[in-house]
This record gives structure tokens, sequence and C-alpha cells, in this order.
């Protein structure tokens, strides 16, 4: 399956998608195209050193049906089957999450459908909760609302900071961000409504 990455900062989860591809854990898996919407986006270094080719679209330039338009032109002529969002911090619009409905993959940092939204880690401190972890979901039209997919949960400490939680909390996304993309690619992921099911190994 041929899979397009979405981006707007450091990239790591993008890299470990890339690490895993080089690994052989994703054999059925191609990673066709990152799309940037940040100039100063570390993912463009990871995509050159990975060559794989990347597009930079300037979302403070357009309207957001704009931008969209034109992230699918790039999707479409590098024939995109699906995309992840790996680390984008934009909303996508309707018309965007038809075109790849139930083939847009997500990760959160945190445990859905609980702190959805940009400063997950912010609001689960200030809730004072004493657990988090992250969630790799598909993409729907809600903020962080889409049928979940895999779940890791991780404990919040009494210091915790935001930087200390989201670092416990990453290499967790580094390891279900592949493997959701790995079920997806594999045929192995049935929506039944809200509902994601992981079909067995064929
Ligand atoms: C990750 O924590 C992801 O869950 C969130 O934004 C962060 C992006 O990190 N949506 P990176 O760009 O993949 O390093």
């Amino acid at each position: 399956m041929r899979f397009a990455v979405m981006a707007s900062g450091r990239g790591s989860n993008f890299q470990a998608l890339i690490d895993a591809r080089t690994g052989g854990e994703l054999l059925d898996v191609e990673l066709v195209q990152l799309i940037v919407n940040k100039r100063e986006a570390q993912a463009i270094a990871r995509a050159e050193e990975a060559g794989i080719p990347w597009k930079f679209i300037d979302s403070e330039a357009m309207s957001r049906a704009e931008f969209d338009q034109r992230a699918l032109t790039v999707l479409h002529e590098c024939g995109t089957e699906a995309v992840v969002l790996a680390g984008f911090m934009r909303l996508l619009t309707p018309v965007f999450i038809s075109t790849f409905r139930h083939h847009i993959l997500n990760i959160h940092p945190a445990l859905l459908p609980n702190f959805p939204g940009a400063h997950a880690h912010r609001d689960v401190l200030a809730a004072g909760v004493n657990e988090s972890g992250c969630s790799a979901h598909l993409v729907d039209e809600g903020i962080d609302t889409g049928p979940i997919i895999l779940q890791q949960s991780v404990d919040v400490l009494p210091d915790d900071t935001e930087e200390s939680l989201a670092a416990r909390i990453l290499p967790h996304e580094h390891r279900l961000l592949p493997e959701a993309v790995r079920l997806l690619a594999a045929g192995r992921l049935k929506v039944d409504g809200s509902i994601v099911r992981i079909l067995p190994k064929k």
C-alpha cells in the first residue's frame, strides 16, 4: 500500500515509520511522499535522508480548503492510497477526509477519547489523572474523534511536567504508529461504526 505522510514539525513519528520500513517490519508499505505545512519542519531533512519526495505547502498563505485541495493534488499525482498524520498540527476538511475515508491514520499523545486536541499533556496534568498514554486511530471529521486502533497507557507521575510526560509517551507512539500502518496495509482493520476490529492474520 502506498502511504503519504503529513507532518508539521520534528517528525520523530515519521522517522519511526522510515526505520520500521528499513528494518523490514513494513514489507507491504511504501512511503511515497511527505507533505509539510511548515517550512522549518525537521521532517523535511528526514525525508531527504531517506530519499522520500517531500513537498512544502504553506498553510499560512491560503485557506484550509485550498491547502487541502493542493495536498490532494500532490497525493493523487503520486498514487497515494493511505495517509499518515505524524504530528500534523492542522485540521483537514471533510473533502479531504472523505477522499481517503478509513485510510487516514493519526497518532495522538493521550488515551482517547479523553484529552483530544493540541495540548493533550497540559490537559492531562491539569486534570490530575494518574494515567495517560497514546492512541493510534483513524481520522474522521472531528478533532481526534475517529475510531481507535491501538492504545498504550503509561503512568503519570506526581512530579511530571509536560516535557517529562511527553518523553515517557513518545517511544510508545513510535511503536504504535508503524504497527497501525502495518495492520491497515495488511487489510486487517475492519471499521464497524465507530469501532475498529483488528482481523486475525490470514
Ligand atoms: C507527537 O507527540 C504526536 O502524538 C503529536 O505531536 C507530536 C509530534 O511529534 N500529534 P513528532 O513530530 O512525530 O516528533
